[in-house]
């Protein structure tokens, strides 16, 4: 498919009015006239007019020149009927994975889907049976509980471990929790929103519990190419064939490259048993589609979109280290959970003396900024909310400055 070269040459900088170098990420883009959810929400439904949205986990940022040019194009052709994924889309996906990741993907592998979200709600029955209980290591992402509870299965929570600073597998309680082999557990790695790229011995060791205890394992690597440095993504499936046989990896440009709302993302499992049952479900539940844009802008991405997130890559990490230190230095009460990978972090808030049931309400309406509550990744996050740093600096440091301002004033 025709969706490159990038006429538009990335630069990671540009100049602004004063003639100083910016970079690219610092450039605001107003989104309230699109139709925007994390923008429209709070500000329409929720009617905090000028409230600024750190929730739902989009960044502010143009995709990459490339991309808009991609798609650009396709809707230029004018003609929009249904797809069929094309040879270069596995090629584009194949070649990052192994690239970025050291990750050799075989075509026949990859299925194409429309979101992570959705083949969660398809792979939860093609995995399991009614009633089956699915471990998941709470605090974690709300859709893994809906994908389990949306099809009449049980939530079995191994938490977290939080020491005040970061958090922990807890692989002895896990184990525990096992019930038969065969069950599924959903990883979430790297981890929203506790924001941990788990290190390679603690994934060797879930890997070696997963094969000697017969687990079976969505592996959701969404966040995969967002991770800051001194941390190292490892792929789950690549651990070892044992583990490759248990394992369906979930993938996507969306987050990298934010451009979730082209809905396309993957789903790899190098067990052909798996990957039919898998697909053998999608296509009962109506999702063997795909959708025009979201191939266009999906290629695009992997193929010419590199050079992109070389440069976001540092200006999110420079947001980490801003939110870091004006946290620590200007609001009192409040602790800031370094993420070492995904542009969302944890703000742990239990020392500001708000009810946690009231907490999000006290940042929209007192600070004028919308979070996600803590509380909806799991109890474990009570007294938390989670921020969303994918955005230019004047806005997160516009959002920190009021928060600042409300908590002082209390
Ligand atoms: C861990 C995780 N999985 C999946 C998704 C959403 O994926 P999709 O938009 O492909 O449904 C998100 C979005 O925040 C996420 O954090």
């Amino acid at each position: 498919m025709d969706v490159g070269p990038d006429r538009h040459e990335w630069k990671g900088h540009m100049k602004n009015s004063e003639n100083s170098i910016v970079s690219p990420f610092d450039k605001v883009v107003d989104r309230t006239k699109t139709e925007s959810m994390k923008w429209i929400y709070p500000r329409e439904v929720l009617k905090v007019q000028d409230a600024i949205p750190m929730w739902v986990a989009d960044m502010d940022f143009e995709a990459p020149p490339a991309v808009v040019e991609a798609l650009r194009r396709r809707a230029d052709h004018g003609v929009f009927g249904y797809p069929l994924v094309p040879p270069s889309l596995y090629a584009a996906a194949m070649s990052w994975l192994e690239r970025r990741h050291g990750w050799a993907v075989e075509r026949s592998w990859i299925a194409v889907t429309p979101g992570i979200v959705a083949a969660l709600n398809y792979c939860v029955p093609a995995l399991t049976k009614p009633g089956d209980g699915i471990i998941i290591q709470t605090p974690v992402y709300h859709p893994f509980y809906y994908a389990i509870e949306n099809h009449g299965r049980r939530v079995v929570r191994s938490p977290l471990r939080f020491d005040g600073r970061r958090y922990e597998m807890d692989l002895d309680d896990l184990e525990r929790k096992i019930e038969a082999p065969g069950q599924l557990l959903i990883l979430c790695s790297p981890h929203n929103p506790v924001g941990r790229v788990w290190r390679g011995e603690e994934l060797e060791r879930l890997g070696r519990i997963a094969v000697e205890r017969e687990l079976l394992v969505i592996s959701d690597e969404i966040h995969h190419d967002l991770v800051y440095g001194g941390h190292h993504h490892q792929v789950f499936a690549a651990l070892s064939p044992d583990v490759a046989a248990r394992t369906v990896t979930c993938i996507a440009p969306s987050k990298t490259f934010n451009i979730p709302g082209l809905s396309t993302a993957a789903v790899i499992a190098s067990n052909p048993d798996l990957l039919q049952k898998i697909e053998n479900e999608a296509e009962r539940a109506g999702y063997d589609l795909g959708q025009v844009f979201g191939i266009v802008g999906f290629e695009a991405a992997y193929a010419h979109g590199e050079p992109w997130l070389d440069a976001l890559l540092p200006y999110l990490e420079a947001n980490v280290d801003f939110i870091e230190t004006f946290v620590a230095g200007r609001i009192p009460g409040i602790r800031f959970v370094r993420p070492e990978g995904t542009y969302l972090a944890l703000l742990d808030c239990r020392n500001l003396g708000i009810e946690p049931g009231a907490l999000n309400d006290f940042f929209l309406h007192k600070a004028g900024i919308y979070f996600s509550d803590g509380a909806m990744f799991g109890k474990e996050l009570e007294g938390f909310v989670r921020i969303n740093f994918g955005c230019p600096r004047s806005l997160l440091r516009e959002a920190l400055e009021r928060i600042e301002r409300a908590v002082k004033s209390r």
